[in-house]
This record gives C-alpha cells, sequence and structure tokens, in this order.
C-alpha cells in the first residue's frame, strides 16, 4: 500500500516509518522540518502534497506539543486535520488511521472502553482539549474508512517521558521544565503506551475495520504507583504521594485493539520506564 504518514518525523512518527517500509508499504512522510516540508495549516500545500502523493491510505501523526502549547496543539487537531481529510477527499483516498487520546472520556471509576462518551465538560482547559479531539475524530469519519486509536500517555525515545525529558526535569526541581501533565503523586489514573507499541497499532490499523481503539499498555495505573516508579527509573527525586483524585483521569482498556491482534510488546510501564529504548 502506499501510505502518507503526516507527522512522520514525530515520536511515533520515527517508529511508524521505518515499521510500514518493514510491512511492506511505500512511504511519503509530510511534516514542517522533515525533506518534505509542508504546514498542515496551509490547506493549499497540504492538497499539493497529497495529490501528489496519491496515497492508498493516510496516517495521520500530527501533534503540536513540542512548546507544550495546548492552543497550537489544538490548531492542529481542529484545522490541520481538515486540511488533511479535505485533500485526502479530493484525492479520492478512501482510509486514514489517525492519532487521538484515550484521555478525553467522561468521568467514572475505572478504566474507560471506547463505549464511554467523551466528556462533555464545559470547563476550560479540558473543554477546548476534549472539543479538539471530538473535532479530529468527527472529520476523519468523514472518509468511508476511518481509524482513531487513541493513544495512552506516550513515553520512548523522543517523548516528554523519556530520561533527560521534560518529566524528569520538572520532577528534579527545573522550574523552565514545560510538558502538559501533572507531577501529583495522587489518586488519578493514567494508561501509558510506548511510542513502539503506538507505531506498531496505526500499522496494523490500515487493515482494521473503521473505528476508535483504546491504544493502551495492561496497567492502567494511579500517579502515587507510577510516578515514584517513573522517578527512580530516571534517576530524580520521588513526588511525596498526595490526596486526590482528577475525576476524568480514570485510565483506559485495550480488549478492543487486543481482539484484533494487537499486543502491546511492553504491557506495563513497570519494565517499560526501566529500559525506554532508543
Ligand atoms: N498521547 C500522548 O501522550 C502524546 C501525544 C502527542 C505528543 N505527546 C508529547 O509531546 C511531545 C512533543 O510533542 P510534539 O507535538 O512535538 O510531537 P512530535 O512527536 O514531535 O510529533 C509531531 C509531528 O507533527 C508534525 N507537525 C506538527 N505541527 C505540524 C504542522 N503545522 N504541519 C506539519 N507537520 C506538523 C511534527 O513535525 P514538524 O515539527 O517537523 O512539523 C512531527 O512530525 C512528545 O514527544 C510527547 O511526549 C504526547
Amino acid at each position: 500500500m502506499r501510505v502518507l504518514v503526516a507527522g512522520a518525523t514525530g515520536a511515533v512518527g520515527r517508529q511508524l516509518v521505518p515499521r510500514l517500509e518493514a510491512a511492506g508499504h511505500e512511504v511519503v512522510g509530510i511534516s514542517r522540518r522533515g525533506p518534505r516540508p509542508v504546514d498542515v495549516l496551509d490547506a493549499g500545500a497540504v492538497e499539493r502534497a497529497v495529490a501528489e502523493a496519491a496515497p492508498d491510505a493516510v496516517v495521520h501523526q500530527l501533534t503540536d506539543l513540542g512548546g507544550a502549547d495546548g492552543a497550537a496543539n489544538n490548531r492542529v487537531r481542529v484545522e490541520g486535520t481538515r486540511h488533511l481529510v479535505d485533500a485526502a477527499r479530493a484525492a479520492g483516498v478512501r482510509r486514514i488511521v489517525a492519532q487521538s487520546i484515550s484521555w478525553a472520556y467522561a468521568p467514572g471509576d475505572g478504566p474507560a472502553d471506547e463505549s464511554v462518551p467523551l466528556d462533555a465538560t464545559d470547563e476550560p482547559p479540558r473543554a477546548r482539549i476534549v472539543a479538539g479531539v471530538r473535532a479530529l475524530e468527527t472529520t476523519v469519519a468523514e472518509l468511508p474508512e476511518a481509524v482513531v486509536l487513541r493513544y495512552g500517555i506516550l513515553y520512548g525515545p523522543g517523548t516528554w517521558y523519556a530520561p533527560g525529558g521534560a518529566v524528569a526535569a520538572a520532577l528534579a526541581g527545573d522550574a523552565e521544565a514545560r510538558f502538559l501533565g501533572s507531577t501529583a503523586a495522587d489518586a488519578s489514573v493514567s494508561s501509558f503506551v510506548h511510542v513502539a507499541d503506538a507505531a506498531d497499532a496505526a500499522v496494523r490499523a490500515l487493515a482494521w475495520p473503521s473505528g476508535a481503539y483504546n491504544v493502551v499498555d495492561d496497567e492502567p495505573a494511579p500517579a502515587h504507583a507510577w510516578l515514584p516508579h517513573l522517578a527512580r527509573a530516571l534517576g530524580v527525586p520521588a513526588p511525596a504521594r498526595t490526596e486526590g483524585r482528577v475525576p476524568w483521569a480514570r485510565g483506559a482498556l485495550n480488549a478492543r485493539a487486543r481482539g484484533l491482534g494487537w499486543a502491546p510488546a511492553r504491557p506495563s510501564w513497570r519494565t517499560g520506564f526501566v529500559d525506554q529504548g532508543a
């Protein structure tokens, strides 16, 4: 299959391109700073790039969180996705696989499966984040075949959670460290996924039925469990345990993706954090 990867230079994209090629696909990658410079916020440039690549499928791995700027990321989710989907339709592309997140679900107890609705909160800043996720997911669904991968918190090379990354700096007390997330060791539950497992799911998802799939490891966990463990793995001080839980921080279940043959090579952050790979 000929596959256009939008966001080919990112933390997931870098893992994804060689895996697609190894699976026999022909890959065209786009991003602002890659070999084919395209700004996804420029509708005309996106239309030209997709028409020229003439792909069988598009894989959308675009985020703009390098500056830990939620507004920039939302623009990519809303406008960037719009441009990509319009360009795909114009080029007759039938299939898209797109990166979403697994922590936009409505509040509740216990990890969410894909039947849980997205959070209907109107409280900023979460309302804006969920609106961006909803826009991305509904826009890609305009194509005849659309798979949405709701990734857990990404860790591994190039991420905030990697050795030397922004989370390590924040835990070490660097006030300049910027990332979107929390270092409170409370009862808020998160699900993680290593970037290699995230990329493996995207390769497989080229053949999955349309719909949303949580792509998370097997162990949703409270921050008071995973944060001290991460701190030890990163060689930085562990934060003191605190009380409370963010109501929507519930983690997610991966049975649906597992049912289609995907299984995380790193099934738990317990072992995954210790050796994040290169
Ligand atoms: N689920 C999660 O936990 C999750 C999801 C996403 C990000 N993050 C975290 O955020 C960190 C940094 O985020 P990041 O967004 O910089 O991720 P990233 O891993 O660098 O990937 C973003 C990709 O999108 C491309 N891109 C961004 N804006 C674009 C635009 N306007 N036009 C074309 N391409 C565009 C980037 O390439 P160019 O910069 O070359 O354009 C890059 O290829 C990650 O390493 C990770 O820790 C976490």
